[in-house]
């Protein structure tokens, strides 16, 4: 990855929310690089603050009073902390696109989904109008949405769940973003539209080496088209590393977990999953020393008192863990799956 060039360079970021009970720490001091045409995941369970970390490089936050993010967002050399609101405006959307994990949210009701697609095609892209719906249908032919010359002149709520979901990833794509950060963009589609989804989105990527940032719960697609992957526990990244020592040498006991939670082909589906036990903790009752301590098998009294820095064990592989697997050692048999 070295003589790539890194588009995306995240230094020590954190992001705080004012709540009633005071200020909390979502993002603790997190730090990644994405480079161009390469994918990277990200992962972790529900309320590690996967989205907080996308939304928090794109700010758009900043409506929301009380909410801070420090640290540094380079992207092509530009801190994004440092521009202007309407600098902003220029970079997302066009520069950087993202699809979000729940279409309503960003797809406006009273406009119909062609003047949308058209819209930002116009604004970041300089075409006419009449030339932009043609490629607002063309993008919504491309996500496999059937009949794109009527569907243009509807809205939103006429459209299903999967439908707009998929306007979305068309809106995202339309700009040739030199990003796109996409949060769980096919959960909502069934598998055979998620598969197509997920071939056009990496059939772009080829075409115009974007880098991808993708969030999602499925390790599954993170095995098929991730190059490298971080997991989040609890506002922090505690382990980073390929997808092939993802599978094969987990190291952090949190993804061990993980890894053990994914439901093998040969596995009998009736016997429970190994899952994690126990719950992500609030914001507000962040533990002391090693934030997974509480849930960890391996947990002992210095886990319990002292945070464990992110460490790199291997090439290319870092862990925050006092007692991390031994990252020589074949954990797990899934890779190739
Ligand atoms: N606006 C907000 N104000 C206060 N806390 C927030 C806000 N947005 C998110 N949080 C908290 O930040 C933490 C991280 O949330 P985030 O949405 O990033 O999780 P996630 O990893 O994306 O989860 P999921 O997989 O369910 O989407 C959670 O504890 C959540 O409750
Ligand atoms: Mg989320």
């Amino acid at each position: 990855m070295d003589n790539l060039y890194p588009l995306l360079q995240v230094n020590n970021l954190k992001t705080y929310f004012a709540t009633e009970q005071g200020s909390v720490t979502a993002i603790d001091g997190i730090d990644f690089t994405v480079h161009e045409g390469e994918t990277v995941g990200l992962v972790g369970e529900s309320g590690c603050g996967k989205s907080v970390t996308s939304l928090s490089v794109l700010r758009l936050f900043e409506e929301y009073s009380g909410t801070k993010i420090e640290g540094e967002i380079l992207f092509e050399g530009k801190n994004l902390l440092n521009l202007s609101v309407n600098e902003m405006e220029t970079i997302r959307g066009n520069r950087i696109a993202m699809i979000f994990q729940d279409p309503m949210t960003s797809l406006n009701p009273v406009f119909t989904v062609g003047d949308q697609i058209a819209e930002s095609i116009i604004l970041h892209q300089r075409l006419g109008k009449k030339e932009a719906l043609a490629r607002a249908v063309d993008m919504l032919k491309l996500v496999g949405i059937s009949s794109p010359e009527r569907r243009i002149h509807e809205y939103p709520h006429q459209l299903s769940g999967g439908m707009r979901q998929r306007v979305m990833i068309a809106m995202g794509l339309a700009c040739e973003p030199r990003l796109l950060i996409a949060d769980e963009p096919t959960t909502a589609l069934d598998v055979t539209i998620q598969a197509q989804i997920l071939d056009l989105i990496l059939a772009l990527q080829k075409k115009i080496n974007m880098g991808i940032i993708l969030i999602t719960h499925d390790l599954g697609v993170v095995a098929e088209v991730c190059s490298r992957v971080m997991v989040m526990y609890l506002g922090q990244i505690v382990e980073e590393c390929s997808v092939e020592t993802l599978f094969t040498r987990p190291a952090h006991p949190y993804t061990i977990g993980l890894i053990r939670s994914i439901p093998t082909l040969e596995g009998n589906r009736r016997e429970p999953l190994h899952m994690i036990a126990g719950k992500v903790p609030s914001l507000q009752q962040i533990p002391p020393g090693c934030r997974f301590a509480p849930r960890c098998p391996r947990a002992d009294a210095v886990c319990r008192s002292k945070m464990p820095g992110l460490e790199t064990v291997a090439t290319a592989h870092k862990v925050r863990c006092w007692h991390y697997e031994n990252p020589d050692k074949r954990v797990n048999s899934y890779a190739g799956q």
